[in-house]
């Protein structure tokens, strides 16, 4: 091993290995990762960081806090927070926790970053500008939105570009996939609540039957894509929970649809969103109910900068080899909370696939997920090839 860089990166692994278990082990939902929080901080300071807390449980560090701030300076991000989901492997670092489990792998995402602190760590004195880890929590859930806060406290001042990255089975393992612009869905939650009259099921004349309302409703959603706006577009409205009643012989009095909207292109969900609103208030009109729709929280699109995203693809181009990278696939109808850094300075966020090639491995949010460790050196190569890279570019200019 002549590159004492790669040597390095090697005697590193089995550590952040360990590291990625025990996080496994040791899940945290999203704005509660105390846990993790002391573990990442407590590395950080090791390796010479003056980390500070941001957005309650996440972490900001600078490799240089002193940068003066003409120098370029590029931020990382890894994720911290689990799903609430059950832990169906037998995996000796199985979650502890019932409930709470790292079905995403941003475990692994943290023990990638914890890398490429300790890597930069080791050669500070050579980088061209000034690098910024972001240890965020609550990306999970439209309602984490973890990012968001970040950017609202400041995370990214003085930050030229920002860049982040994800494991997906989906794709084969140790290939890259990037694109320029959208590159993950605006994902709306979709709570939609129909209030009726309830009553005696043998009477359902004096009643406002809002499963009856309910259930239209779920039909008649189904032409907003297609009769409401096009289905070339890559719009989807699903329909993923109904809930009513406790009975078998009362007619409830109100009726719940829980589901989701996902488009490519902000104009066509606020079609999507006005054209739900007037199918409702139709269905109301016909059954004589009160139809409520709730705020559509959620994350907007995802968009990678052309010149970031460009430059993801040379790096991995030179990390996994030309015919490795592409953008098969692209963009993803998930939402990813990474689109608020990006919209804040430009930014790209891109996948290591992490599949088998028979198409078996189980995908993020599976209960039998769990992140493929050979991806910690391919995730710390990326990120260490983009700072080398675009500081030297963005320094050079
Ligand atoms: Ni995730």
């Amino acid at each position: 091993m002549s590159d004492p860089s790669a040597e390095g990166l090697l005697a590193l692994l089995p550590r952040l290995r360990e590291i990625r278990h025990d996080l496994h082990q040791h899940p945290e939902l999203g704005f509660e990762e105390h846990r993790t929080q002391g573990i990442v901080g407590a590395w950080l300071r090791e390796h010479g960081y003056q980390p500070r807390d941001c957005a309650g449980t996440g972490l900001v560090a600078d490799l240089h806090p002193q940068a003066d701030p003409d120098a370029p300076c590029i931020a990382l991000r890894a994720d911290l927070d689990c799903l609430p989901m059950h832990e169906a492997t037998d995996l000796p670092y199985r979650s502890v926790h019932e409930g709470r489990a790292h079905k995403c792998g941003h475990d692994g995402h943290t023990a990638i970053l914890m890398g490429v602190a300790a890597r930069l760590a080791a050669q500070r004195e050579r980088l061209a500008g000034n690098v910024r880890l972001l240890f965020q929590p609550a990306e999970e859930g439209v309602r984490g939105g973890g990012a968001r806060v970040m950017v609202a406290e400041g995370a990214l001042a003085g930050v030229a570009e920002v860049y982040g990255l994800h494991n997906w089975p989906s794709f084969p393992r140790g290939h890259v996939r990037v694109r320029s612009g959208a590159m993950m869905a605006d994902a709306r939650r979709l709570e939609i609540v129909v209030h009726g009259t309830g009553g005696h099921a043998s009477e359902p004349e004096r009643c406002r039957d809002p499963i009856v309302a309910a259930a239209h409703l779920v039909v008649a959603l189904q032409t907003v894509v297609s009769r409401g706006v096009g289905s070339h577009g890559g719009a989807v409205v699903s329909i993923c929970r109904v809930a009513a009643g406790d009975a078998h012989n009362v007619i409830p009095d109100r009726a719940e649809l829980w589901g989701t909207v996902r488009t490519f292109d902000p104009a066509v969900t606020e079609r999507v969103l006005e054209r739900i609103e007037e199918v409702a208030t139709g269905i109301a009109a016909a059954f004589g109910v009160r139809v409520e729709l709730l705020p559509p929280e959620g994350y907007p699109l995802l968009v990678n900068a052309p010149r970031c995203a460009d430059a993801v693809r040379r790096v991995a181009e030179r990390v996994v080899g030309p015919s490795r990278v592409g953008d098969e696939g692209l963009p993803l109808g998930a939402g990813e909370d990474f689109a608020y850094l990006a919209q804040a300075v430009p930014g790209a966020y891109f996948f290591l696939g992490a599949g088998d090639p028979a198409g078996t491995t189980p995908g993020c949010h599976h209960p039998d997920f769990d992140f493929d460790d050979e991806l910690i050196p391919l995730g710390i190569e990326m990120f260490l090839g983009l700072v080398d890279d675009r500081l030297r570019e963005l320094s050079a200019q």
